[in-house]
């Protein structure tokens, strides 16, 4: 896989360091076993009540091409000039309502958020690549995978053996090779108040 291991400031979890979102997939098949791992690790995220809000609807490239075909299709024409390569692909919704008491739940999507990020983490753990993407159709996405009302769609993700720039269009090549960046500590931590420079 190619190394775009974070230039962190501070040591951190060797997972969350190796992460980031390669758009150069092979075309390997993702396996049944290692699709089960991936949505256990999003089984086991924390949800507000313990809700567990996320649906997740799949498909693998090798196993399930008619579905895999379909989910291709809702994605932007962005996201198609690369995410057919993965071996596996995701869309997340979030189930906005309390299956309880049908009152809203305002934090679902930081629910299924949780639950993507674990999956993502997990996927390095397996050797795959993750990619999460927002440019594809919500309303195809809504009318065409079956999804029960009151569940939105947020995210679709790639999962895939990682491969070479190479593979990619000259453009979205440049873009596998980019420095990666991240804004400091100082901008988003802030001591007791917002705008206090947070002390480390
Ligand atoms: C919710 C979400 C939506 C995203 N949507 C897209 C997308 O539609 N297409 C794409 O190529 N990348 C997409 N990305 C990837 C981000 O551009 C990427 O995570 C960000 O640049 C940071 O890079 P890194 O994940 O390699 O650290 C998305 C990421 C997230 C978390």
């Amino acid at each position: 896989m190619t190394d775009r291991t974070a230039p962190v400031a501070h040591k951190i979890n060797a997972l969350m360091q190796a992460r980031w979102s390669p758009r150069a997939f092979t075309g390997a098949p993702v396996t049944a076993a290692q699709e089960a791992t991936l949505l256990e690790a999003a089984r086991w995220a924390a949800s507000c009540f313990n809700e567990q809000p996320w649906v997740f609807i799949t498909a693998r490239k090798a196993d399930e091409p008619e579905a895999f075909a379909k989910l291709v299709s809702v994605l932007s024409v962005n996201n198609q000039s690369w995410a057919p390569q993965a071996g596996l692909l995701m869309i997340g919704f979030h189930r906005t309502t309390f299956a309880a008491n049908g009152a809203a739940n305002a934090v679902a999507m930081y629910d299924l958020g949780q639950a993507v990020a674990q999956m993502a983490l997990q996927a390095v753990e397996l050797g795959l690549g993750s990619h999460q993407m927002r440019g594809f159709d919500l309303e195809r996405a809504r009318s065409e995978l079956g999804v029960p009302e009151r569940h939105e769609p947020v995210v679709a993700i790639a999962f895939g053996t990682v491969g070479a720039p190479s593979l990619l269009p000259e453009k979205l090549a440049e873009r596998e090779v980019a420095p990666r960046v991240r804004k400091p500590i100082s901008d988003f931590a802030h001591l007791g108040q917002y705008g206090v420079p947070v002390k480390l």
